[in-house]
């Protein structure tokens, strides 16, 4: 391709350094889209004639089915997936093949190659995220007023509905789908016609390419068009944030499968058993949920660090961008359907979370809130009157509803039988009803809102 200037051939080292045709063609489908729209727009312009470009249209439809087909032979020695279209073009249509690199670089062909895949793997994300939650939206419908213990600090700090937890991650991926959604439409400028660096002095329509590759507007400025990945480090910096969601939500089906948790049954589908402890089920899916964020984070910092001092344009150090997106994109969606299989079919134990939200003094905030509102007690006062009612609680071995009045009284004399009402984990969460808050009604109201948002 680049004969005329050469009198040796590459080093098979130099070879092997230097093709990206392993993983790129991946991009087949984009470059071949890229191409064709390239083509067209040629034509349009008067720059190729008409017969070149539909025997390019034509020969790149033959490329494209045979690639599906597998039965393409891609050629190392032919460094990328550009190249070896271009040369397979060649064989079938002539000389035209060779016209249809006019007013186009590699550069702003793998540029605009790469932004179609990372768009499509947005809108992908965004579907994966979803349908899990919708998985999440169901198991919060089923229990939106099933009591469990909340935390702070893995300790237990107030009830809550198992509705609202499940309703926490609802949120948590929202925000990750808008901001896919954010780079995605930040994202959505076409490089094609930045040529190598400086643009071109043929008179192309940068718009009718960008128009259709379903880009927004062409890219303003042709060295940056040709030279920036932030694309893609946006794509990886939302996965990231992403698996790092899902990797908590991991956690905590890790810890709540467990014997001394109970919360919940993984199915048999998403767990695995042991090969010498018969009894065992393991949550592995969950675990491996939990570690993926590590390729995702890497290929973010990877690619950043790939990055980070490359004068303006193109080097080929941006060779490397690929491999990395392509992992944490795949790393990405198998996450999220391993989660949302998981998730749909997980059943949680109303008894077992019950049981566990009453433990380790979970109302004693609502022992508080009462002591100000009925006694009147500045909030810090009645902070101590409660934490004393725990320490003798503890010294007696029971929970703050098993002691008797008399032994509240002689904590604080303002309390009366009244206070049995708040000590139970339902009126607990019943009573939560400031805006977002865990009570059974407010969860139902974010149910119905996340249901509309998801059609
Ligand atoms: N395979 C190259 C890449 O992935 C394509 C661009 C090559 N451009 C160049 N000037 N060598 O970045």
């Amino acid at each position: 391709m680049w004969g005329g200037r050469f009198a040796a051939g590459p080093d098979a080292i130099m070879e092997a350094i230097n093709a990206s045709i392993g993983f790129d063609r991946r991009l087949a489908a984009q470059d071949i889209a890229g191409s064709r729209a390239h083509a067209a727009m040629l034509g349009a312009t008067g720059i190729l004639d008409a017969s070149d470009v539909a025997a390019i249209r034509e020969g790149l439809v033959t490329v494209l089915s045979e690639i599906e087909a597998g039965s393409f032979a891609f050629r190392a020695d032919l460094e990328d997936i550009h190249m070896n279209v271009e040369n397979r073009l060649r064989a079938l249509i002539g000389d035209a093949a060779g016209r249809l690199h006019t007013a186009r670089s590699r550069n702003d062909q793998v540029a605009t190659d790469f932004r179609l895949w990372v768009r499509d793997q947005c809108d992908a994300g965004i579907d994966g995220l979803r349908a899990l939650q919708r998985a999440l939206l169901d198991q919060a419908e089923a229990g939106a007023d099933w009591v469990m213990p909340g935390f702070t600090h893995l300790q237990t700090a107030q009830p809550v509905t198992w509705g609202h937890h499940m309703m926490a991650y609802v949120e948590m991926l929202g925000r990750d789908a808008g901001r896919l959604a954010d780079a995605r439409a930040r994202m959505n400028e076409c490089p094609l016609g930045a040529a190598a660096l400086a643009g071109t002095g043929f008179a192309i329509d940068r718009d009718m390419t960008a128009r259709a590759l379903g880009f927004e507007r062409p890219c303003a400025n042709s060295l940056d068009a040709v030279s920036d990945r932030d694309f893609a480090l946006e794509f990886l910096a939302a996965a990231s944030i992403c698996a790092m969601h899902l990797s908590r939500l991991a956690e905590e089906l890790v810890i709540w499968s467990s014997a001394q948790f109970r919360f919940v049954t993984l199915s048999d589908r998403f767990s695995t058993g042991s090969s010498i402890m018969p009894q065992k089920k393991n949550p592995d899916a969950a675990e491996l949920i939990r570690a993926k964020i590590g390729r995702i984070v890497g290929a973010n910092v990877a690619l950043l660090t790939v990055m980070k001092g490359l004068p303006l344009a193109y080097s080929k150090d941006m060779q490397e961008d690929k491999e990395q997106v392509f992992d944490a994109a795949d790393t990405l969606m198998l996450a999220l359907a391993a989660m949302t299989g998981m998730v749909a079919d997980m059943t949680a134990d109303r008894a077992a979370l019950a049981a566990a939200a009453g433990a380790g003094f979970s109302t004693a905030t609502d022992l508080a809130d009462w002591l100000v509102r009925e006694a009147n007690l500045p909030f810090r006062d009645a902070h101590h009157v409660t934490g004393t009612l725990v320490a003798l609680a503890e010294a007696k071995g029971c929970d703050l509803p098993d002691l008797t009045l008399d032994d509240m009284r002689g904590v604080h004399p303002a309390i009366t039988s009244g206070v049995f009402d708040v000590l139970g984990v339902e009126n607990s969460v019943a009573s939560r009803m400031s805006y977002g808050g865990t009570a059974p009604a407010r969860v139902r109201e974010q149910i119905a809102v996340w249901k509309d948002r998801l059609g």
